[in-house]
């Protein structure tokens, strides 16, 4: 069989190697914490931001956000409906109601003109996601939150390295994070950071992420009930390797982005999504729609490509279908999303050929309705 086309998984080089084997040798005892210290502080020097907490995951990380900004039951929270389902879930974890809304055509990101239909007295924040690494609309979405006084979340879990009008994504909103899922543009397998400006919800996260521990009646006193959340030292040798090389990695994604584009851009009926004037997408996640004039069905193009080895992935079921959150809007552009949306492969290891039998095997494969 021919060269698995992966449809993601990160680049490692000698310095990811060198990187984690001093976390292995010098990552305990006195320096047991020297590497995440390192990862926290690379990540905010980067984003511009002034605190980072490093997490298990990127889900823990949004988990955190949402409960130091103390949403709770009774609260909504205007969270887009295209995403993998922690970004909902996220919400859900506080007791506050993800109320979902739909996307932008072009980009797959919250549609700020939505926003604004949904907000009622209970509205404490919005969410949203720079789906796949695009960028979502910040200039809109910051001002709408600050005509209604709401906090504002973003789930850059894939979008480390992406660029709003030359500022980065995850470094607007009152938290930004992060995943480091091996998935990711810069991986360690699992992993994730939470982002802010402000300290006292640094603080607090901190706090939660540490089992609500403060030692204040004596070792080991825990005020209140927290989570065990940070990241393991260990996993952070590795990010921080990542982290330094995060625009080269950049570099990789836009450079595959680039080929689809042209292998791709004769080819009716193909939607590729890219980024807006002004902005700058990693292309974590390469996304084409198939348009109404294509007849072939989402599936049986992802079942044909992956017969060829090449292992494209269908794009997110909307989260308000979902069987623990409530139907509140029918988001008919996400619903069309759901159906006919594809990420294409973008692993780190493809190179221009593997790219291009990938758009060869979608000509040959699509078909047209009649005319
Ligand atoms: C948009 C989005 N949100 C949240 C997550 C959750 O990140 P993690 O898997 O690190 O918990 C992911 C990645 O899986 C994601 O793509």
């Amino acid at each position: 069989m021919r060269k698995k086309i992966s449809f993601a998984g990160p680049s490692i080089t000698q310095k990811e190697i060198d990187y984690v084997i001093d976390g292995v040798k010098n990552g305990f005892y006195e320096t047991f914490d020297q590497h995440k210290i390192k990862l926290e502080k690379a990540v905010a020097e980067y984003l511009g931001r002034r605190y980072a907490l490093a997490t298990h995951t990127g889900t823990l990380a949004m988990h955190l956000s949402n409960a130091a900004l103390g949403l709770k039951k009774g609260d909504e929270v205007i969270c887009t409906d295209f995403s993998w389902v922690a970004t909902a879930y996220s919400i859900v974890y506080t007791g506050a109601l993800p109320v979902f809304v739909d996307i932008d055509p072009d980009t797959w990101c919250i549609d700020p003109e939505k926003i604004r239909k949904a907000i009622t007295k209970r509205t404490k924040a919005i969410m949203l996601v720079h789906s796949f690494g695009i960028p979502a609309d910040m200039d809109e979405i910051m001002s709408i939150a600050g005509e209604f006084n709401l906090k504002v979340v973003e789930d850059a879990c894939p979008a480390l390295g992406s660029l709003y009008k030359g500022k980065k994504v995850g470094s607007f909103g009152d938290s930004g994070c992060f995943s480091f899922h091996g998935a990711k543009i810069a991986a360690t397998g699992e992993g994730g950071m939470f982002t802010t400006d402000n300290e006292e919800l640094y603080n607090k996260a901190i706090l939660l992420a540490e089992m609500g521990r403060t030692d204040s009646k004596c070792v080991f006193w825990s005020d209140f009930v927290g989570y065990q959340y940070t990241m393991s030292n260990l996993t952070a040798s590795l990010g921080l390797a990542q982290v330094e090389r995060i625009e080269e990695l950049v570099a990789i994604k836009r450079r595959i982005f680039n080929w689809y584009d042209e292998g791709l851009k004769d080819v009716a009926g193909i939607k590729l999504i890219r980024e807006k004037e002004g902005m700058r997408a990693n292309y974590c996640y390469p996304s084409i729609l198939l348009e109404n004039s294509i007849v072939t069905e989402r599936e049986d193009l992802i079942k044909t490509l992956k017969e060829e080895n090449i292992h494209a992935r269908p794009a997110f079921p909307r989260m308000s279908t979902m069987p623990a959150l409530k139907q509140r809007y029918k988001n008919p552009v996400a619903a069309q999303v759901e159906k006919r949306g594809i990420s294409l492969p973008s692993a780190a290891n493809l190179n221009s050929d593997d790219i291009a039998f990938v758009c060869d095997m979608l000509k040959k494969v699509i078909r047209y309705k009649r005319p």
